[in-house]
């Protein structure tokens, strides 16, 4: 093979397309994932991620394009693929009729592990992933948030090399996210490479080192999260007004402040607006136009943009939002989505 093993990125994918029937769920996309790094791939419902996913963990065939994991071409040299790599799909691939210790146990014999081997490390993962005392009860029996993480803990029995993560913390409290966190960033501590898609910006914030944002099957940006930011340009002045039947005139009210229209959640009664750097200057004439207009508000605060505000600026809408096709100006609540559909049951061993 002309693909070197070792000076390669971890992961490249070049001009990568995929239909189905009329849906153009990938529409070329390239990506670089240097080894031992975090690419975050952010993108609203449909946006192509799970699409992405698949593809690279060979559960899919590509329409067009390539990609290469560890210097092997994800169609051609699938079975090798599939040895160097381990997937926490977005729906749960756990047996959940059989415990924890023999959903690790049966995973590490897909793997060719010997049953003793197979067993040890079943317990050495349990012990990682804070599920010992558990590991004996049937798996239908965890909490969402233990499933996630023997989801997890499962795909690491063949200590891969590179790790892909389908929304990792979709549906968990926020205490099982930051202990998902902690885990993640072990990993990579210890040098795993990590493709992880969120919807989540602050976990994207927290985790990767390389974002790229994927909409319609497009990267349409990519850059470290505080170069995503910078993109934004300056500042944002945000408020809310608490008479919802008035977030119109305060929207009316602003209009020719800052730079670009204003956002408004007419179900929050969140309005923001960007101000690039004219900073306070910018939070003076949004009271004084406030005042004028006579809109009650609470909360005004002048603040650096987060990557949700980087998300709203290039896709039009934010991150949560069910449809793909919300007009600019609306901004979603986040919400946990419920997942169905999308079933991913093979793991990926040989
Ligand atoms: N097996 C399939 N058959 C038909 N259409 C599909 C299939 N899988 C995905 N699609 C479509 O391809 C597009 C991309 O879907 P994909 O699951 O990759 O999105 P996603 O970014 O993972 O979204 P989400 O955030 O909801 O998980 C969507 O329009 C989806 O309906
Ligand atoms: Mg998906």
């Amino acid at each position: 093979m002309a693909h070197s093993q070792s000076g390669g990125p971890a992961i490249l994918v070049e001009g990568l397309v995929k239909s189905f029937g009329e849906v153009r769920a990938l529409r070329g996309i390239d990506l670089s994932v240097p080894r031992g790094t975090v690419l975050g791939v952010l993108g609203p419902n449909g946006a192509g991620k799970t699409t992405a996913v698949r593809i690279l963990t060979t559960l899919l065939r590509p329409d067009g394009g390539r990609a290469l994991v560890e210097g092997r071409d994800v169609v051609r040299e699938a079975a090798a693929v599939r040895r160097s790599i381990g997937l926490a799909g977005q729906s749960a691939a756990i047996q959940l009729e059989l415990t924890g210790r023999e959903n690790l146990e049966i995973i590490g014999r897909l793997y060719h592990l010997s049953w003793p081997r197979a067993r040890s490390r079943a317990i050495e993962l349990l012990r990682q992933f804070e599920l010992t005392d558990a590991a004996d009860r049937a798996a239908k029996n965890f909490s969402g948030g233990m499933q996630r993480r023997l989801d997890l803990a499962a795909s690491l029995v063949g200590q891969p090399k590179v790790l892909f993560l389908d929304e990792p913390t979709t549906g968990l409290d926020p205490r099982s996210r930051l202990a998902m966190w902690d885990t993640i960033r072990s990993l990579v501590a210890g040098g795993t490479t990590l493709l992880l898609t969120t919807q989540y910006m602050d976990e994207a914030d927290e985790l990767a080192d390389q974002i790229v944002v994927i909409d319609h099957g497009e990267v349409i940006a990519a850059g470290t999260a505080e170069e995503l930011k910078g993109r934004v340009g300056g500042d944002i002045v945000e408020f809310t007004v608490p008479d919802r039947a008035r977030v119109g005139d305060a929207v009316a009210a602003i209009a020719t402040i800052g730079e670009g229209e204003p956002h408004a959640d007419a179900e929050t009664g969140v309005v923001s607006v960007g101000v690039g750097g004219q900073g306070s200057d910018a939070l003076i004439e949004v009271v004084r136009g406030l005042d004028k207009a006579d809109v009650q508000t609470h909360g005004l605060t002048l603040r650096r943009p987060s990557l949700d505000d980087v998300f709203l600026a290039l896709t039009g809408h934010a991150a949560e939002e069910e449809e793909a096709d919300q007009p600019a100006g609306r901004r979603g609540r986040r919400k946990a989505k419920s997942k169905a559909a999308d079933k991913e049951t093979a793991r990926t061993a040989s």
